[in-house]
């Protein structure tokens, strides 16, 4: 029944999922310093550390990341600010069974710097999406997204802000959809039993 969720830093993600009450068994992360193990710990959650820069290869690390996760047998496995990439075997072995949540409305702006590159293209409407994880970088199917307005006189700060606190909601709703059984992937793209709406458009002028 437990959720495993992957952190690399500030961790207001898994926080959200916490107080949303999702059953998180343990927190594992890839840097030894993330706030997110801070809060997992004060909160009873067991806590690992797997730092990348032990391990020689990305295949070295992936396989040690992935026999920690194993130790708790998850249902699924979270990404919550998990800013490494994960080989295809990783990915492989937690096919349909792994989500990332990321700070853009995919497939726009995949990878770093979501924010400041969506206000350099001038978009008017930017977001989150959660999403499966595949093979393909940001590119699984999108099991939900949030839309925010781009307003006058953003930086990148505020409109991260107007973003996270979207994520925030989004997350637990989508982890919530997969534990309850309720999500269905057919060709690639990702239905919700029930009808629950897929969709947020929040916080318009
Ligand atoms: C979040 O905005 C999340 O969407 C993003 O990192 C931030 C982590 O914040 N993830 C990615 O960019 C993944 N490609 P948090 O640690 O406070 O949850």
């Amino acid at each position: 029944m437990s959720v495993v969720v992957l952190v690399s830093g500030r961790g207001s993600n898994m926080q959200a999922l916490l107080d949303a009450g999702i059953p998180v068994s343990a927190v594992i992360s890839n840097r030894a310093g993330a706030r997110a193990l801070e809060i997992a710990a004060k909160r009873g959650i067991a806590t690992a550390v797997v730092e990348h820069r032990s391990f020689p290869t990305r295949e070295a690390f992936d396989a040690a990341l992935a026999a920690e996760v194993e130790r708790y047998q998850p249902r699924l496995v979270v990404l919550a600010g998990f800013m490494r990439i994960l080989g295809a075997a990783f990915v492989a072995r937690f096919a349909g069974r792994m989500m990332n949540i990321h700070p853009s409305l995919l497939p726009a702006f995949p990878g770093l710097d979501t924010h400041e590159r969506a206000l350099a293209a001038g978009v008017k409407v930017h977001g989150c999406t959660v999403h499966f994880v595949t093979a393909d970088l940001d590119h699984g199917p999108i099991v939900v997204q949030a839309v925010v307005p781009v307003l006058p006189g953003d930086d990148p700060d505020r409109l991260a802000a107007r973003v996270l606190a979207q994520e925030h909601i989004v997350f637990a709703r989508a982890v919530n959809w997969f534990l309850e059984d309720r999500l269905v992937i057919e060709k690639g793209r990702v239905s919700v039993k029930g009808n629950d709406a897929q969709l947020v458009i929040a916080d318009l002028p």
